[in-house]
């Protein structure tokens, strides 16, 4: 039986395996099965029973539907090594990293268990008397939540969490590179919500679905009239196109978590023993696959060859120890990307940086089934054209400062704006950065990947704007409603102390 079936098998999930459509996983390269992907009729028939659901799911006590994610969450637990192993071997991060990705879905449903007991409005005062001004927050409706092949279930379930206590229905289009993993994850939700809804005689089947397809199903999903919010996590082309697809649909919301160029400054006052290891994961960890890699280091001038050559030492040990390889083996630090195309726009990227000027040092492709490389790492003068592109790639671009504000305004150059650090141990410093930087994140002495669930995540600029996970994340997935009540025995007064005298 192959590794797929056994970790299938422990979940008791069966899933269609003779269908059209090949899957590969990247650790070899090799066909893991072969699946049907959704027709557009299917789409419809799935919203048509979400927006069924709808009108008796958002009548449901946010606190009842909290409930169904404290039993998703068990779930979670139990299988936590099964379902770690399956995002292995179908994204191929490394086991440790897949481990931390089913943490991520676990700590979303805490975290939406408690908020739904904290989600409202405020009551707020009223310039007439005897009159209550309160903000009251409603279901919004059916959000369609699209995923990425690099993080296959934690964004999903950053989302679905969310909609669940707010009380929509959703549907899911997971990346067409890893459907398997998607398929296994909904197949466990159906089943605590079929328990949930025995308990709490809910009558509609369902309140989530699963759609399996490329980007014509996307698009096709995203222009639904069905659909009232999407929330699509991917490149910044894919972003462009959702936003065009829906741009003169005015009352379709959008939550876009898009590419990040993101950059760390070391500056004279760095410690070094915190800056190394943050920059080293922010670059390497996910193979550079993270939306929140770190693409690009400005060095102050001063520090500059000690920070390169030991970023350098770091490197060598991970290419020379083979730290690459297997990603379910415990001691790879990097696993394979996600495919030949990935390996092939990274070669690309390197041929553009040697071209513009970067001394190039690892980045090789490796010679083994798979899609294995080395990192790169790129001593740039400054950020030529290539540096400012975001390769989903494992390349780190090293580049000298002398000032800290231009070091800033070379950060914000960037046309996307997700995530950024500075290392140092300067108050003013760590202050003018914070102040100054215009991107989502941003982090002293703690690098730009990793983030927690509990703050909002997302992006400025071209990364789409959109906050998910924590904080007030929650707002995107309601509709507000302001209420006035007048609570007198006469007539009211009117707001702006008009007159309408009858
Ligand atoms: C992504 O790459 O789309 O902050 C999400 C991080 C993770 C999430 C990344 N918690 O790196």
């Amino acid at each position: 039986m192959s590794k797929l079936q056994s970790i299938l098998t422990s979940l008791e999930i069966t899933i269609q395996s003779n269908g059209q459509v090949p899957i590969f996983s990247p650790i070899d390269g090799k066909k893991i099965t072969a699946i049907n992907f959704h027709h557009t009729y299917e789409v419809d028939e799935k919203l048509t029973q979400l927006k069924k659901s709808f009108h008796e799911f958002r009548t449901v006590s946010a606190i009842k539907r909290a409930e169904l994610l404290r039993l998703f969450a068990i779930e979670l637990r139990q299988h936590k090594e099964s379902l770690s192993q399956l995002v292995t071997i179908e994204c191929g991060k490394v086991i440790g990293e897949a481990r931390g990705e089913v943490q991520e879905m676990i700590d979303i449903c805490d975290y939406a268990i408690g908020l739904a007991r904290m989600i409202g409005g405020p009551n707020l005062p009223s310039e007439r008397s005897e009159h209550l001004l309160q903000e009251n927050w409603h279901p919004l409706g059916i959000v369609a939540i699209i995923s990425a092949f690099n993080f296959p279930v934690a964004v999903w379930c950053w989302n679905s969490a969310l909609a669940t206590i707010c009380g929509d229905t959703m549907i899911w289009k997971p990346s067409e590179k890893t459907p398997i993993t998607a398929i296994a994850i909904h197949a466990l939700f159906e089943r605590v919500f079929k328990v949930w809804a025995r308990e709490h005689h809910f009558q509609s089947d369902c309140v989530s679905q699963l759609v399996l397809g490329s980007a014509d199903i996307g698009e096709y999903l995203v222009k639904h009239p069905f659909v009232h919010l999407v929330s699509a996590t991917g490149s910044c082309a894919m972003g462009r196109k959702v936003k065009q697809a829906i741009a003169c649909e005015l009352g379709k919301q959008t939550l876009l978590e898009l590419g990040g160029n993101n950059a760390i400054i070391v500056t004279e006052y760095a410690d070094l023993k915190i800056a190394l290891p943050s920059i080293v994961f922010g670059a390497v960890g996910t193979s550079g696959q993270r939306c929140t890699t770190t693409r690009r280091l400005f060095v102050h001038e001063k520090m500059l060859d000690k920070v390169f050559s030991s970023i350098k030492t770091a490197y060598a040990s991970i290419v020379e120890n083979n730290k690459i390889g297997n990603p379910l083996s415990e001691t790879s630090l990097m696993g394979p990307l996600i495919d030949e195309n990935a390996c092939q726009i990274m070669q690309n990227a390197l041929t553009h940086a040697r071209e513009q000027g970067g001394e190039i040092y690892f980045g090789k492709r490796i010679a083994r089934e798979g899609f294995y490389v080395e990192p790169a790492l790129v001593k740039m003068q400054a950020q030529s054209p290539v540096v400012l592109d975001e390769t989903f790639a494992p390349i780190l671009y090293v580049m000298p400062y002398h000032d800290l504000s231009q070091a800033i305004d070379q950060v914000n150059l960037s046309s996307q704006g997700l995530s950024a650090s500075i290392m140092s141990d300067s108050l003013k410093e760590s202050m003018q950065f914070l102040r100054d930087v215009d991107t989502g994140i941003a982090n002293v002495n703690v690098g730009t990947s990793g983030a927690e669930i509990g703050g909002a995540f997302g992006g400025n600029k071209d990364t789409g704007g959109g906050r998910e996970s924590g904080s007030d994340s929650w707002k995107q997935y309601m509709r507000r409603s302001t209420n006035t009540l007048f609570f007198g025995k006469d007539a009211p007064e009117l707001s702006q102390g008009v007159k309408f005298q009858l």
